[in-house]
């Protein structure tokens, strides 16, 4: 028997129903559309409106999504993995609480933080528990309700962000479809660039980190974007290397969705052209820990069985990296 490869074999999304679009937030901050969509490259993004409605009522319904197309019984999944810097609290875990709400009942469930990298760090940790043995059933969930952190009077921030979740599941294979690689890297000495300060236990909710705005998103653009276009392309550069890969054999470049003008550099470093780019930011914006699974479930439909593809990110931490994915399944068999 060859070596166990956990293998992508289904995708599910969630959208919430409220659309944000350019002229909107042009009524609420000094913006425009022709700054967004120039400099980012943003229309719409979806907000998930309703009282004590947080991240895991996205992803339990991008989890019901997923396990619903494949036919798979929720109490048959023995993990869910959920990457999110927006949890519904701090404890229990949001993957806990998705699990519970989408009936997988017979799963261990936890978070993994790591912000826009979110994706690629839990998929990369779900895939031990497959190529070990360990899990036969393993759902990925990236989630993000970016909306409950964000100033919206804040012009800096406030056009980037949207809230969804979405969802893979991972099964064992033994031909070599799946997860093939992965390269990660965190580096904290970027933790203030790109960081919510208060909320946890260094500087617990008071009156005054309220008043200082401490509990928002707070960006420092230039040196992220700065720090995003050399280290996303490095990492995607160097796995295309490893694996020996040229432009014309990866199908699509999968990557992080938080500029138009990031992932343009990233592809150019690689030799792939814009249709080899899977793109949706001027949908759906920058969902942060859901941005690499909402593109799977996008471009689902093109997907073919045995197409390469390159997932790669750079985000708050700082934390960057790139996973090869062989696809296992063609994905026409889906209707939208
Ligand atoms: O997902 C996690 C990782 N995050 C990223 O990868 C984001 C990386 N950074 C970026 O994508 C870009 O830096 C931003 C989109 C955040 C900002 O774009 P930029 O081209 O770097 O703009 P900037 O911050 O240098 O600002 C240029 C000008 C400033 O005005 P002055 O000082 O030149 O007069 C800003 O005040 O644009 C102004 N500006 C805006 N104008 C209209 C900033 N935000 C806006 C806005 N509308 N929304």
């Amino acid at each position: 028997m060859g070596k166990i490869t956990a293998a992508i074999t289904g995708v599910g999304a969630y959208l919430p129903d409220y659309i944000l679009d350019n002229d909107e937030l042009s009524r609420m901050v000094d913006t425009s559309d022709e700054w967004i969509m120039s400099r980012i490259g943003i229309k719409t993004r979806h907000i998930l409106k309703g009282d004590g409605l947080g991240t895991s009522y996205m992803g339990s319904k991008a989890v019901i999504d997923l396990l619903e197309k494949t036919n798979v019984d929720p109490a048959d999944i023995d993990l869910v993995i959920c990457a999110t810097v927006t949890p519904d609290m701090m404890f229990p875990s949001t993957g806990n609480l998705i699990a519970y709400k989408s009936g997988c009942r017979n799963a261990f469930a936890y978070d993994v933080s790591a912000a826009c990298c979110g994706f690629l760090f839990a998929l990369t940790t779900a895939s031990k528990f497959i190529e070990t043995g360990t899990c036969k059933k393993v759902v990925v969930v990236g989630g993000d309700k970016m909306s409950s952190i964000i100033d919206y009077t804040d012009r800096n921030t406030c056009c980037i962000f949207g809230d969804a979740a979405a969802a893979v599941l991972l099964e064992p294979d033994t031909e070599g479809y799946g997860i093939n690689d992965a390269i990660l890297h965190s580096d904290a000495s970027g933790a203030e660039a790109l960081y919510m300060k208060a909320g946890g236990s260094a500087y617990p909710a008071s009156p005054e980190t309220v008043a200082n705005g401490w509990h928002y998103v707070h960006q420092e653009g230039q040196t992220v974007f700065k720090a995003a276009v050399s280290k996303m392309a490095d990492v995607s550069v160097e796995m295309m290397e490893r694996h020996h890969l040229t432009a014309d054999d990866i199908r699509y470049l999968v990557p992080h969705q938080a500029n138009l003008r990031i992932i343009d550099a990233t592809a150019h470093r690689m030799g792939l052209s814009r249709e080899k780019c899977m793109i949706n930011i001027d949908k759906f914006g920058n969902t942060t820990a859901a941005t690499l699974p909402l593109c799977l479930w996008d471009y689902e439909s093109r997907l073919k069985k045995g197409d390469n593809l390159i997932l790669s990110a750079f985000g708050g931490g700082f934390t960057w990296g790139a996973i090869y994915v062989k696809w296992a399944y063609d994905g026409g068999d889906f209707s939208k």
